[in-house]
């Protein structure tokens, strides 16, 4: 278990953190989420060890993390720190040979994960050639090639066309799946969403939501209903007594009601309207509780 205990940190007058505290645990993948500047980035680097903290620690089952440790961890820092010159290839079997594999293994590694990420013809070619999204993927296979029990990912999805961006959860998953603890940062919060089943949400440098997605939504004092409409949303809305907030974007309406809100017979009418398409009534999505909570 990862774990995150009371992390405090001031930059001058800058609460960077401020008593951040969660974990995560081998075969989980956590999305960790907060506004700009919030600290995410902060707690990913005392992680490393590359800050020292006022505060509180971070431990691995338990126990203080040392640098032999760190060589089973796997980190893609927020500042990408590929050498630019150096074949994507070569790069990946000297990173492989930093953490402490044989060269040869290394290279196996990184060419097959250079594969995984679809840019198996670009391994001779020096990082600095490739564009925006295969460089993350470089960065990508660098943070995985020696096979890490734990993963740290600051925003990999960052600038990765939909397809990357796949590419990279597949990936991702899979690496859950053979039981690495697995923590990335996004602001993407739709596939953050469809991606893990657990979040921590920092804001101003303290976690304000934490848990398993599912859950959270479950626990949520609200529900959403959403609808497109040609005609008939005032009549709908009328017989709705306790409604939160509505709001339309042009397109769709949305309306915010208590959990606790009986509205069977008002949608069950709204769906014999003739002017109203596809209404639902829902959960709020990941996207929704996040606005709630950092508000
Ligand atoms: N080296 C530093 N010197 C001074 N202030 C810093 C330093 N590093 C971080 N901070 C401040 O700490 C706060 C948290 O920054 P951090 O980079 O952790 O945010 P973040 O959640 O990663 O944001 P983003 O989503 O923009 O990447 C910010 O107010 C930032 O300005
Ligand atoms: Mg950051």
């Amino acid at each position: 278990m990862l774990q995150m205990q009371d992390l405090t940190k001031s930059y001058g007058d800058v609460v960077a953190l401020d008593g951040c505290t969660f974990a995560v645990g081998p075969g989980q993948m956590l999305g960790f989420l907060g506004p700009n500047g919030s600290g995410k980035t902060t707690t990913m680097r005392a992680v490393f060890g590359l800050i020292r903290l006022d505060r509180g620690a971070v431990t691995l089952n338990g126990n203080p993390i040392s640098p032999n440790d760190r060589l089973a961890f796997g980190y893609m820092p927020e500042q990408r720190g590929l050498y630019p010159k150096m074949k994507a290839g070569d790069q990946l079997a000297y990173l492989g040979a930093l953490h402490g594999m044989e060269q040869a293994e290394a290279r196996r590694a990184g060419l097959q994960l250079l594969d995984e990420l679809g840019l198996a013809d670009r391994a001779e070619d020096p990082v600095e050639e490739l564009s925006f999204g295969n460089q993350q993927r470089v960065q990508l296979a660098a943070a995985l090639v020696h096979d890490p029990s734990v993963l740290v990912l600051d925003e990999p999805f960052n600038g990765l066309d939909p397809i990357g961006a796949e590419t990279m959860a597949n990936v991702l998953r899979q690496r859950a799946q053979n039981g690495a603890t697995v923590i990335f940062s996004s602001h993407q919060l739709d596939m953050v969403e469809d991606l893990c089943e657990e979040v921590a949400v920092i804001n101003a440098g303290r976690i304000v939501m934490e848990g398993n997605v599912r859950d959270l939504k479950a626990a949520s004092p609200h529900r959403v209903i959403e609808f497109e409409s040609s005609n008939g949303y005032a009549a709908v809305l009328d017989q709705l007594d306790g409604v939160i907030t509505t709001s339309f974007d042009g397109h769709r309406h949305t309306v915010i009601v208590p959990a606790e809100l009986d509205v069977r017979q008002v949608l069950n009418r709204a769906d014999s309207d003739s002017g109203i398409q596809h209404i639902s009534y829902s959960t709020p999505s990941l996207s929704q509780l996040f606005k709630e909570a950092v508000a």
